[in-house]
This record gives C-alpha cells, sequence and structure tokens, in this order.
C-alpha cells in the first residue's frame, strides 16, 4: 500500500472531512439529515443497522480513496464490458455502449450440425457468445476449463479465438489451452451414449480438420488435445480396484506435466527426469523383478523410481539383485496424488 501512496496510484479525497458523533441522538441527527458517508446514493449509516451503537464516539471519515490504475498494469488490456448481450436480430435497435452482440442458441444448433451432419446434441451455445468472453476474461497464454462442455463450444471456441490472435502477429498471442469436461449422458434407454467421446472430443478433431468448406488448423497452430476417461471407484474398492492403468496419466501429469500414451506391459514407462527412470509396476512377480533389475543397464539409467501394488517387496528384491530402486505406492499415487508435489510418495 505505502509503494502505491509513493507512486501516487492512491488518490485521496481533495476535502477530507471527518466527523466523530459523541452521542446516539448526535448520530441519529445525522442520520435523519443525510450527512452521513454515502456509497453511491445509499447512506453508510443507517437507523436499522444492528453495529450502529459501534459508530458512537469513533471518528468516521467522508469521501474515499480512489486507486487509479494504468492500463499497462491490467491483467488483460481489454476492459470486461457490461453484460449487456445484444442478440444478433435486435443489433442496431440499441444504444448501449459497452455491449457485444451474440448469436442465439439457434447458432449452436447450426455450428453442430455442419458440424455433424445433424443434431448431435441439442443446448449448444452459440459459439460467438463463448468466444466474446473469452476474449475479455482470458489472457492469450491462459487455460480455460469448461466443466460442463457438452458440444465443445468452449473449445473451438478457443481454437478460434488462438487463430484470430495469432493472425494479429503477436509473439504471444494465440497459446490458450482447454480442458473439457462432459458426462457421457448415458442412461438406462441408452447406456452406450457417450456424448463427452462422440461430441465433445469429436467436434475437437472436425474443427481441427476442417469442416464444412471451412479450413482447419495445422498441427503447429491448434496443438493436439488428449482424450482422457475417468474411472469412478468407490473409495472403499480402491484397494481391490485400481491397477497401474489408473494411475499411469494422474503420474505422467504429476511427474512430467504432460500426457502420455499408455504403453501396454506389465512395466510401463512414463519417462525419465534426469538419470531417473520413471516406472510404473502393475504386478510384482518374477519376470517383472527381473525386467527392472536389467532396466538401469539397458536403459542407461542410474536411478529407478518404481510405482507399484508391492513397493516393499519389489524394493527387496531388487536390492538382493544390486539394483537401487526407490519404490512407491501406486495406492499412494492414486489417493494422494493430487496433492503438491514432495507431501506422500507420489
Ligand atoms: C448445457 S450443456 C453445456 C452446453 C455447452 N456449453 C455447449 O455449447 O455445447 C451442460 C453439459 O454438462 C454435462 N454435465 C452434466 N453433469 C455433469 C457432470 N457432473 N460432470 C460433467 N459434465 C456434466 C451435460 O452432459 C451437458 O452436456
Amino acid at each position: 500500500m505505502e509503494e502505491f501512496i509513493e507512486l501516487g496510484q492512491i488518490i485521496f479525497p481533495t476535502n477530507p472531512r471527518v466527523e466523530t458523533w459523541v452521542t446516539m441522538d448526535a448520530l441519529l441527527d445525522a442520520i435523519e439529515k443525510g450527512d452521513v458517508p454515502k456509497g453511491g446514493k445509499s447512506q453508510l449509516l443507517r437507523k436499522d443497522l444492528p453495529d450502529l451503537e459501534y459508530w458512537v464516539g469513533r471518528p468516521v471519515g467522508f469521501g474515499r480513496p480512489q486507486f487509479k490504475r494504468y492500463k499497462v498494469d491490467l491483467r488483460n488490456q481489454t476492459q470486461p464490458l457490461s453484460s449487456w448481450i445484444v442478440p444478433t436480430f435486435e443489433d442496431g435497435d440499441y444504444e448501449a455502449e459497452n455491449s457485444f452482440v451474440s448469436s442465439t442458441n439457434q447458432e449452436g444448433a447450426r455450428i453442430v450440425a455442419e458440424i455433424f451432419g445433424d443434431r448431435a446434441f441439442n443446448y449448444a451455445k452459440p459459439l460467438s457468445l463463448i468466444k466474446n468472453l473469452l476474449a475479455q476474461a482470458t489472457r492469450p497464454n491462459d487455460i480455460v476449463l469448461d466443466f460442463f462442455a457438452g458440444s465443445g463450444t468452449t473449445g473451438q471456441a478457443v481454437l478460434e479465438l488462438n487463430a484470430e490472435d495469432a493472425s494479429t502477429g503477436s509473439a504471444r498471442a494465440g497459446q490458450r489451452r482447454f480442458i473439457l469436461c462432459s458426462s457421457t449422458e448415458a442412461t438406462t434407454k441408452e447406456p452406450d451414449k457417450n456424448l463427452c467421446r462422440d461430441v465433445c472430443a469429436e467436434r475437437m478433431r472436425r474443427v481441427m480438420r476442417g469442416y464444412g468448406g471451412k479450413a482447419g488448423y495445422t498441427l503447429e497452430q491448434s496443438g493436439e488435445f488428449a482424450y482422457l476417461q475417468l474411472d469412478m471407484v468407490e473409495a472403499a474398492d480402491v484397494h481391490f480396484e485400481i491397477d497401474a492403468a489408473h494411475a499411469f496419466q494422474l503420474l505422467a501429469l504429476k511427474r512430467l506435466g504432460v500426457i502420455c500414451a499408455e504403453p501396454q506391459g506389465a512395466v510401463m514407462r512414463l519417462g525419465r527426469v534426469e538419470d531417473c527412470e520413471l516406472l510404473v509396476c502393475n504386478e510384482v512377480n518374477a519376470e517383472t523383478i527381473e525386467t527392472l533389475a536389467a532396466w538401469p543397464q539397458l536403459h542407461g539409467a542410474a536411478r529407478l523410481a518404481i510405482y507399484s501394488t508391492r513397493p516393499q517387496t519389489l524394493s527387496e528384491q531388487l536390492a538382493t539383485r544390486g539394483v537401487e530402486a526407490n519404490c512407491y505406492s501406486l495406492m499412494d499415487a492414486l489417493l494422494h496424488g493430487q496433492a503438491a508435489s514432495g507431501s506422500g510418495a507420489a
């Protein structure tokens, strides 16, 4: 705060006035006359305040300091607009300065139909609306999360906005990423329905490829995306049901910051951090122990970090073969996998 005062960014009222009402009657009198500080048009001190007594005998200032911001200091130089959204068919009817034009859900339905050739999803939001909102609310390298992504309009909006930014030529432009989540919308009538896979993820592929005469994006322009499926495991069943596949992507994200194609086999390689090979071992048996014992020499690694269902046994077995490995529990990795690095084994 002191720094801002020194920089002249805190502007104090020009004629500061401070009042102290020494009795409740004097305060009530001032309230009656409207001679108390105001926030906009409303009085900040009112008779109905439960703690009005608190203000008796205390100095109360009129006016309030203001904070001066420079445009260059804003996180996003585009000022948020009012939420006044003018539907396309009423464009021109309003004089509201800070409004933006958005189409209606019909636009959403039309675009989904252009991409899929039929009405694959009924409640798609208009792309123009989501793009306008993202243009206001994001910076070019933000990650946009839509937890109720439905047909994936948000993902398409991110891709289009990135492409538009890139056309401005700015080096930092066009780097937004998206995380889209959706349910499958499967029901007892349609148990195999998978909206997330067949509409949301598929829409991203088609938009990236190009659709309905609209050009797609190069890999460099759009990047890639990973489609991941969550498995629901009841807490009581975790010990019986989890396996390496459940932990693999979580560990890849946590340890390497990437999503990896999942390798087949009982020993799965996550990757390497410096001279340490990161591995996931689903089953500890004679064969996997031999594979792991040979690993350092085969891959020129000084150290192994292995996630397995039986870390203690694995550690002992490898030690008898002269191989030093840090063995971690897969269970811990899953249960505590989302905690910050350094806490727990994961
Ligand atoms: C109104 S739609 C979103 C439409 C989206 N904005 C678009 O333009 O396509 C809401 C979506 O959230 C999904 N959904 C509902 N419950 C969910 C949950 N618990 N987790 C993730 N997605 C969910 C539904 O499947 C539905 O597709």
